[in-house]
């Protein structure tokens, strides 16, 4: 696993610089004979990075038809609801980008979560090639973190951190909604690229213990640490204020 970090001074380099990140690994040479897929990050961090994605020059260079994307996790609210992570990146990006409706597979977050994080899974598995029991590979994982080491809807103490065969699950998070779906460690750690973005210095206390944890190893009371993509590349993007005296 390669592991890099970049400090970058404010929101919006931290968002340019994610997708100048995003679009150089869309941008395969030779193309290749299969889509391209994408988990999404929700929350607030990812906005100006998809506002970012859906102008130019970032617009045209991705080939939007054969993006296939998905969320990383899911609040378990209907599609309109304002805390929906759905909506948030319809919003500020999918309706603004040729990207055809049958390649966004969205969490049916209006269903019982159970329901959800099953049908969730049957999708992924239908549109991502895997030769099961290995997990289908994400080509490309979008990540936040919170200030209490949670990333996904992966947080500290719950049962979801031990899913081990499941590639989606109902995750509980401490803050309503509670009830979430999120993608689960076997398909994070399959993806190729996966992307930490965490601005704001209310998180540097914990930035600091989990990169230092990083090389200690995973530990469940911080799950972000728990992200270690055996087989690809695990970048973070911070801004200055979570970076606090980190220096790359
Ligand atoms: C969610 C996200 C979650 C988020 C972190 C950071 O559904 O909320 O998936 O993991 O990335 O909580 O959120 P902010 O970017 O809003 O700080």
């Amino acid at each position: 696993m390669q592991r890099r970090i970049h400090v970058l001074d404010d929101a919006e380099a931290l968002a340019r610089a994610a997708a100048d990140w995003i679009v150089d690994r869309l941008q395969q040479e030779p193309p290749l004979p299969r889509a391209m897929s994408v988990a999404l990050a929700g929350g607030s961090t990812p906005r100006l990075l998809y506002r970012r994605l859906a102008q130019s020059p970032y617009r045209e260079r991705v080939a939007w038809g054969r993006v296939e994307v998905f969320w990383g996790d899911e609040r378990c609210v209907p599609p309109t609801h304002p805390e929906s992570n759905y909506a948030m990146a319809r919003e500020m990006l999918l309706d603004r980008v040729p990207i055809p409706a049958e390649r966004i597979h969205r969490v049916r977050g209006e269903l019982e979560p159970e329901r959800a994080a099953a049908l969730y899974q049957r999708e992924l598995t239908d549109v991502l090639e895997g030769v099961p029991p290995q997990p289908p590979r994400i080509d490309l994982v979008l990540l936040g973190m919170g200030a209490d080491g949670h990333t996904a809807s992966l947080f500290p103490g719950d049962d979801v951190l031990h899913e081990s065969s499941r590639l989606a699950a109902v995750a509980h998070a401490p803050t309503p909604p509670q009830a979430r779906v999120t993608l689960t460690l076997p398909v994070l750690n399959a993806a190729r690229h996966v992307l930490f973005m965490v601005q704001g210095q209310e998180k540097a206390a914990t930035l600091a213990r989990v990169l230092t944890m990083e090389s200690a190893g995973p530990d469940p009371s911080l799950p972000a640490t728990l992200i270690r993509p055996l087989g690809g590349e695990l970048v973070w993007m911070v801004d200055g204020a979570a970076a606090g005296g980190h220096r790359g």
